[in-house]
């Protein structure tokens, strides 16, 4: 008997476009078996998944050379000096769009974000994309247990190597945060630039995301304009965050830097236990 979704896992895992990136089989699973469940043919369905899983890998966002930054962060601990541990992250930093954009103000970003939450022992990252190397401007102790979570294969492996050149516990992990949500609990956790595309994914998808999330804080934010840079995107993010917090009783503190929404929740809920 052909198996539809095993089919389908095995054209993705061995297609050209995603191979290196070893993607999660529940993430494969979960887009074909909801189109499916919507009432798709089987061949509307594949289509309609491979167009949500470009969305969500958005290779078009850019990636370093994997290889080439392993060697470029062993050579920057070689080395020394934190001086040439930034040079190097900030040249990793923007290789990915969503970090690219953060560069010109990232220690005011993390000094603004912890003077709402307080300093972190402990941080999840969701759907963490290149962001932990921008650990060096976080002002953080070495004691911090960072938990990072992506998708992508070859950005969770290069995140645990300099976890481990930087002597921090290598706590990134593959992860769909939505169909795989980890059950860790942390003091703050990031969900940076990814709720927009979440909501692409799976309508009501950030509702039960954030529900689930074990923090005392919750720090989401979203694009203030376009990728592009044309279209001021303020009201549209106000409303998917406000239209996905309805009902909740978390209070919010929003903060603007740069071209970043910052919207600071309290989940004042959640305990370690
Ligand atoms: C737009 S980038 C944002 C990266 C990072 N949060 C930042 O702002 O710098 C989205 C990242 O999320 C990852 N991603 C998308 N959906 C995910 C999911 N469901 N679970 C885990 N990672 C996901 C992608 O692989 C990519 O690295």
């Amino acid at each position: 008997m052909p198996d539809p979704l095993a089919d389908f896992m095995e054209e993705i895992r061995t297609s050209r476009k995603y191979e290196a990136l070893q993607l999660p089989g529940d993430l494969l699973r979960d887009l074909l078996t909801r189109e499916l469940d919507a009432g798709f043919s089987l061949k509307e369905a594949r289509k309609q998944a491979r167009r949500k899983l470009h969305m969500i890998v958005a290779p078009y966002l850019g990636d370093p050379d994997y290889a080439q930054a392993t060697r470029q962060l062993e050579g920057a601990f070689a080395s020394g000096g934190p001086a040439a541990l930034k040079e190097v992250c900030v040249q990793l930093l923007g290789t990915h769009a969503s970090t690219r954009e953060r560069l010109p103000y990232l220690e005011q970003f993390y000094a603004a974000l912890f003077a709402v939450t307080g300093r972190p022992f402990s941080i999840l990252d969701l759907a963490c994309g290149l962001n932990p190397l921008a650990f060096p401007w976080m002002n953080l102790p070495l004691s911090t247990r960072y938990f990072a979570y992506d998708i992508h294969r070859p950005r969770v492996d290069l995140i645990n190597q300099y976890f481990q050149l930087q002597g921090l516990e290598p706590l990134a992990e593959q992860r769909d945060v939505l169909a795989g949500p980890s059950s860790q609990y942390a003091d703050v956790a990031f969900f940076f630039k990814e709720a927009h595309r979440l909501e692409q994914r799976q309508r009501g998808g950030n509702h039960a995301l954030w529900q689930g999330v074990r923090a005392r804080w919750l720090v989401v934010s979203l694009p203030s304009v376009s990728l592009g840079g044309h279209h001021n995107l303020l009201e549209r993010q106000h409303r998917l965050m406000y239209g996905v917090l309805r009902g909740l009783p978390w209070p919010v503190t929003e903060l603007v830097i740069g071209s970043e929404m910052v919207f600071c929740i309290e989940k004042s809920d959640e305990t370690k236990t």
